[in-house]
């Protein structure tokens, strides 16, 4: 399909999402929210791809959502507006795991997005905050319920009350990010873990997202119980009876996927 606000490519098993709206430091607007659902959907069902990379410039992953088209919105058009509507939380519903590598600008919905995504894979360069209250507004994608789970109470509270930016080293120390690495090279350390992804197996990669983002979502007895009908099935399953029997054999196993 033709974008005008992404661009896609693939490395190997990666699919790789770029957000590409420079003059707007990548403003999530309808156009590029709905490009990035049609890209996450068009990655999430071709069987070459294992992982899927959501990145944007050097400069910024996202500045939040796209403050002139919602500058005279009113309820109920805000009701009614895309950035309620099913694109802005399509990475939510891809089933393969999807990495933000984000450097520069993670701001309020651009820090949402990166949130909604499995993990965060961040540039020294990277910056996160939740704005809104600076706008007279407060986080309207998650923020305010992902933030506080990812780096507890005061220092979500702090960010959001005042819209005080986080650095990469700090949102790694308060673990929102999975690891800071040097700016230049983000994108390949992104599609490392996107190769080392891909060489397993993919029913086992499937369930393990799976089993972790129940603990967003269930009770602790409810999720343990999740997790332990899944990793029951995956008994029988090509994956691991490959995986064992290379451990058992002191092999490298070969996963088909
Ligand atoms: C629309 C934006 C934008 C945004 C930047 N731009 N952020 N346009 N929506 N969120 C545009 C600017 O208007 C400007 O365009 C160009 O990008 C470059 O931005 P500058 O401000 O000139 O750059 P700089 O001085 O480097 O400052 C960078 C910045 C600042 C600190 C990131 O741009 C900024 O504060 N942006 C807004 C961040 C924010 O408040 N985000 C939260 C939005 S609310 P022109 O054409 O003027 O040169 C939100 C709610 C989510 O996200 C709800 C989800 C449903």
């Amino acid at each position: 399909a033709e974008h005008s606000m992404i661009l896609t490519e693939t490395q190997g098993p990666a699919g790789i999402i770029r957000l590409n709206r420079p003059a707007a430091l990548n403003a999530l607007c309808n156009t590029l929210t709905r490009e990035m659902a049609e890209a996450l959907r068009a990655f999430d069902a071709d069987p070459a791809i294992a992982a899927i990379i959501v990145t944007g410039s050097e400069k910024a992953f996202a500045a939040g959502a796209d403050i002139k088209e919602m500058q005279h919105l009113r309820h109920p058009d805000t009701y009614m507006a895309d950035f309620i509507a099913e694109s802005w939380e399509a990475v939510l519903t891809v089933r393969k795991p999807v990495i933000a590598a984000v450097a520069g600008f993670a701001l309020g919905g651009g820090c949402e997005l990166a949130m909604m995504c499995d993990m965060i894979l961040a540039a020294d360069t990277a910056k996160f905050g939740q704005p809104e209250i600076n706008l007279g507004i407060i986080p309207g994608a998650g923020g305010s319920q992902r933030l506080t789970r990812a780096i507890g109470k005061s220092k979500a509270m702090e960010m959001v009350l005042t819209g005080r930016m986080m650095s990469a080293e700090e949102a790694e120390r308060a673990g929102l990010v999975a690891r800071v690495v040097p700016a230049a090279e983000l994108l390949a350390e992104a599609v490392k873990v996107a190769e080392k992804i891909g060489a397993l197996s993919a029913p086992a990669v499937a369930m393990a997202k799976e089993a972790v983002n129940a603990a967003f979502e269930l009770p602790l007895r409810e999720g343990v119980r999740l997790e332990r009908r899944l990793f029951l099935g995956l008994f029988g399953t090509e994956g691991q009876q490959e995986g064992m029997a290379a451990f058992v054999e002191k092999r490298k196993p070969a996963f088909r996927g």
